[in-house]
């Protein structure tokens, strides 16, 4: 599937979930509303104005040491924007998001990303995201994140198309988790 900031999403019915408690914000709902699928600038834009917006998501977030928290605050047929807790020490399995662009905001604390270049996985890049450092990558990116640090982190993530499966690319312990279904499956 190819990504374009003009191409509209096709489909026989629209689905449309907005979280509850941000039903009220007109701009998230023009948001959840669209159907044009959002660049990987578009999706930077959307990250870094949730992010700004501390009175939408401070209230919502969450930190447990059991695994990654995660709570979809928009999904539609063109974006998926999710809210996500890390504890200390808790990271992603190396995976790509299925062919959809991305960007992801810190909000809070930060976050480690190994960036790999192909799925050899040779030369990995790393990156460190300090609370409201912003990126966004192409359908093609393949990247861990992790919170190495000693604090909760917390980032706004956000991917057009929506509903494409992650893949993983690693046998890590996360990676197992993640196949087994016992741990969070968000990127
Ligand atoms: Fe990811």
């Amino acid at each position: 599937m190819s990504v374009g900031g003009a191409k509209k999403v096709h489909s026989a019915r629209s689905r449309i979930h907005i979280h509850p408690s941000l039903e009220g914000a007109s701009w998230i709902r023009k948001l959840a509303a669209r159907r044009e699928l959002f660049s990987g600038g578009a999706l930077l834009d959307v990250t870094v104005q949730v992010a700004s917006q501390i009175g939408l998501w401070r209230p919502l977030i969450r930190h447990t040491t059991e695994a990654r928290w995660y709570e979809a605050l928009v999904l539609s047929d063109a974006l998926e924007l999710w809210l996500i807790g890390w504890a200390p020490g808790q990271a992603t399995p190396i995976h790509d998001h299925g062919g959809a662009a991305g960007a992801l905001t810190v909000a809070g604390g930060h976050l480690v990303e190994t960036v790999h270049r192909d799925p050899s996985l040779a030369q990995p890049r790393r990156i460190i995201h300090a609370q409201g450092a912003r990126a966004s990558f192409s359908p093609y990116h393949i990247h861990r994140v992790a919170n190495e640090g000693a604090v909760n982190a917390t980032s706004i993530h956000a991917y057009s198309p929506a509903g494409l499966e992650m893949r993983l690319y690693d046998d890590s312990v996360e990676a197992r988790l993640v196949a087994d279904g016992n741990v969070a499956t968000q990127r």
